[in-house]
């Protein structure tokens, strides 16, 4: 049997007056792509700040690649070892803003080193070489030299998605990137980690408010309401009908249009080119 990319088993978490995850348990098989769609305070960024080994449950296990992350609600201490094969896209905190871009996506190669004394190493110019395709795969070259605060809200997630390239990552955990984008550079994103998952084997969980884009990116789709897992299966099977189902009156609320051209919005992603080879004009920028 292969091991399981991520495997969550029985994971409760409460805070004051809030069971934030109730008993949830999902598996994730090595190159899925899979949504984990839900209103806000669903417990979308709890799930993944657990899977990423920040936080402590109350109770449950979660393994990646059969390496357990965390045992008797407390995170393991090779923590680090096991993350240096996770990438993370969030929405805020992505990159750390006064750094040049290069830097940020750098920082992908430093795997057991932290962050603050990776900031202080020197990169070789291969490292740098590395660096700078994994931002021509992700088409934001130019901006290689920019301090990251001064990207577009778009372009930030493609830096971290750069960085995840650079890291090898085998398992990419985005929450809600692109929460706050306009369409196309949602689309754009999206389409960037489909081809992370089709063309670089990478394992996808990733978090949505938009049914639309689970349903035309994400063939399963993980639905939490309340802390509790309520649907795991195609997201093509998602209509508006069972969104109804699983979040009553207020799907319309939470969903917006999509829970009305869900239905509709059934497509593949667009057919993803090679990467790229390193333009000289990138060359020219190491
Ligand atoms: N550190 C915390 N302290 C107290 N309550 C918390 C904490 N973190 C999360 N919660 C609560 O847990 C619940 C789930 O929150 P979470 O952020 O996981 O939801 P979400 O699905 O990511 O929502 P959104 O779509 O708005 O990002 C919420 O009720 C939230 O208030
Ligand atoms: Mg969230």
């Amino acid at each position: 049997m292969t091991t399981a990319a991520i495997e969550v088993r029985g994971l409760c978490k409460t805070y004051p007056g809030c069971t934030a995850l109730d008993e949830v348990s999902l598996s994730l098989a090595p190159g899925e792509m899979v949504a984990l769609i839900g209103a806000s305070g669903s417990g979308k960024s709890t799930l993944m700040r657990h899977l990423s080994g920040f936080i402590g449950a109350d109770s449950g296990s979660i393994s990646v690649f059969g390496r357990q992350i965390q045992r008797d609600g407390r995170v393991v201490s090779d923590i680090r070892d096991i993350r240096a094969g996770i990438g993370f896209v969030f929405q805020q905190f992505n990159l750390v803003n006064r750094l040049p871009v290069m830097t940020n996506v750098l920082v992908g190669l430093l795997r057991r080193t932290s962050l603050w004394r990776s900031l202080l190493m020197r990169f070789n110019v291969a490292e740098r070489q590395q660096a700078l395709e994994a931002l021509v795969a992700v088409g934001i070259e130019q901006t290689a030299w920019q301090r990251a605060s001064t990207l577009s809200g778009g372009q930030q997630q493609r830096a971290a998605l750069a960085r995840c390239i650079v890291q090898g990552a085998r398992v990419v955990l985005a929450d809600e990137p692109i929460a706050s984008l306009d369409p196309e550079s949602s689309r754009k994103v999206m389409e960037l980690l489909a081809e992370m998952n089709r063309e670089r084997g990478c394992t996808v969980l990733v978090s949505l408010h938009q049914v639309e884009f689970a349903t035309r990116y994400c063939p399963r789709t993980i639905a939490l309401h309340r802390g509790k897992v309520v649907y795991d299966g195609p997201s093509s099977a998602l209509t508006p009908a069972l969104l109804r189902e699983l979040y009553g009156a207020d799907v319309d609320d939470l969903f917006g249009k999509s829970a009305s051209t869900a239905e509709s919005a059934v497509v593949g992603p667009s057919a993803g080119a090679a990467p790229p080879a390193l333009p000289q004009t990138a060359a020219a920028l190491l």
